[in-house]
Parts: structure tokens; sequence; C-alpha cells
């Protein structure tokens, strides 16, 4: 039986590395024709380099906080493939700092990229997805864009808004055989944490990129991993008593390390 993925025209935004970079190889190998595209310009050479071996990868520079830039991508894929089936809107950056060092100039550069580029990407082939009468928007959030830990007020503004509003067109759409999907990660080992080494938790973008697809794949509405996140997700949505403990604590711990010039994610 043929892949779910084999044919299939999609385009993923932040595809030059991490997540974005292992969804778009899985994609690849599983047949798909893949837009794999982000910033900066080495990064999608280097991309282009490692995806030489796949006929139908296409590696490009693409901003995501510009919108005739997402744009021009959605009609380029459209007018040479005549549809889209899937759209990655996986960019993004992390944001964990103390609350009274954010400055306007990051709040605004955390908003345009995480939020706005998914409100663009969506903006841009949803149309395209009507027409069609089918379709599938999959959305980057995070675990921290169903929970909210401390220190992470300015990536949860993001996230959250990112899961309420592809949960909401997931509801709206679903009669007309559009699909959305919310990919809410935990720790996964990708240059997200810049100079820091991973989280010892962390999984490979290449298990990543396998339960993303599965999950897409079954059309799944959130998909939570890995299984420790999504079993500390359910509990802690269960029971507020134990949610308020958790952060509680791990408030105390970031703030220490904040305090003694320690490493925190
Ligand atoms: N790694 C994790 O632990 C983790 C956890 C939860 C959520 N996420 C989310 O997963 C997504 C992918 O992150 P990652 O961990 O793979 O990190 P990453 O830094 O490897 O990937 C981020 C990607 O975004 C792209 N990008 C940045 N600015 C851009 C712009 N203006 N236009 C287009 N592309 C741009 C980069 O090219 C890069 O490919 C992000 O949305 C992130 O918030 C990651």
């Amino acid at each position: 039986m043929a892949d779910v993925f084999d044919g299939k025209i999609c385009i993923i935004t932040g595809g030059t590395s991490g997540i974005g970079f292992a969804v778009a190889e899985e994609l690849l190998r599983r047949g798909a024709v893949v837009y794999a595209v982000g910033i900066p310009e080495e990064g999608v050479r280097a991309a282009r380099d490692k995806l030489a071996g796949y006929k139908h990868a296409v590696c490009r520079l693409v901003d995501v906080t510009v919108y005739e830039q997402v744009q021009a991508l959605v009609d380029d894929a459209v007018s040479r493939h005549g549809r889209l089936d899937y759209m990655f809107n996986n960019a993004g950056i992390g944001g964990t700092v103390p609350f009274e060092m954010v400055t306007l100039e990051y709040w605004k550069k955390i908003v345009d990229l995480n939020l706005w580029g998914v409100i663009y990407g969506v903006h841009a082939a949803f149309p395209v997805m009507v027409r069609q009468g089918s379709g599938h928007i999959v959305n980057t959030s995070s675990i921290a864009g169903l929970l909210a830990p401390p220190y992470q007020a300015l990536y949860c503004a993001t996230k959250f808004a990112v899961t309420g509003m592809t949960e909401a067109l997931r509801y709206e759409h679903a009669y007309r055989g559009i699909a959305f999907s919310t990919i809410c990660p935990g720790n996964v080992a990708t240059p997200i944490f810049g100079g820091l080494e991973p989280p010892k938790d962390s999984i490979p973008p290449e298990e990543a990129a396998r339960i993303i697809l599965d999950g897409v794949a079954k059309k799944e509405g959130l998909i939570i991993f890995p299984e420790h996140y999504r079993q500390m997700y359910l509990e802690m949505k269960a029971d507020q008593a134990k949610m308020d403990a958790f952060m509680a604590a791990m408030a105390e711990e970031r703030r220490k390390a904040y305090e003694t010039g320690g490493k925190y994610y």
C-alpha cells in the first residue's frame, strides 16, 4: 500500500534545520515533494546539500515574517504542482528569560516569527485548500503552548496563540475536508537551545519527525510528545494543585539559576 505522503505536495517552514529538517527528510523518504524553507542563506545551502540525493527536494530562502515571501512560496508550489496538500508552519524561536530582561524589540521579534509567521502560512495556504476541498495545515506549537512554565512568558504567549488558533480552525473547517494539527513537542535536541547542551530528556529530531508524521497521517488534532510529556500534560490538566506545585518548584529552580549565573532552559 502506498504511503499516505507519497506524491503529496508539502511545504515546511523552518525546514532547513532541527525538527523541520527531519520532517522534510522523512517526507522525502516517504515519496513526497517537499519545499523546505528557512533562513539564513547558509542554512538553506547546507540543507540543500544534505537533501541533494532526493529528486523532489526544494530548499529555498523564505522569511516567514514577510507575508509576500510566504504567499510567493505557496503560489509557486501550486503553479508547479497544481495543488498543496500539507502546509507545515514550523519556523520558530525559543524565549526562556526573566520577564524584567525582555525588551519590546524581543517581544516583537518572537511574536513576528512564532505567531505572525504561522498566521501568514495559514492565510496563504487556506484558500488553496478550500478550492481543492482538501489539505492539511500543521502548526508547530509546544508543550509550552498547553502548559505555562515560568520564565517563558513570551514563548507561551506565542505558542498558546498558535494552539488556540489551530484548534479553533480544526473544528471550524473539518466539514470541508481540511485538517488542522497542532504539534506540541517537549524537548527535542535541536539548535533551538543555542549554545546550551539540550536537556537530558531530549529526543533526537528524527524520532520527533516520525512521531509528528504518524500523528499527521492519523489527522490527530493535538500531537503531544515525547510520551512522558504527554503524560505530564494529562496529569497536570486533571490536577491543578499538582500543576501549581510543579510550576512553583520550577520557578524557584530557574530563579536560583539566574541569580547564580547557572544554566537553565
Ligand atoms: N526543540 C525543542 O525542544 C522544541 C520544543 C517545543 C517546540 N519547538 C518548536 O519547534 C519548531 C522548530 O524548532 P527547532 O527546535 O527545530 O529549532 P531550530 O532552531 O533548529 O529550527 C528553527 C527553524 O526556524 C527557521 N527560522 C527562524 N527564523 C525564521 C524566519 N524568519 N523565516 C523562516 N524560517 C525561520 C530556521 O531557519 C530554522 O530552520 C519551533 O517552532 C519551536 O518553537 C521546539
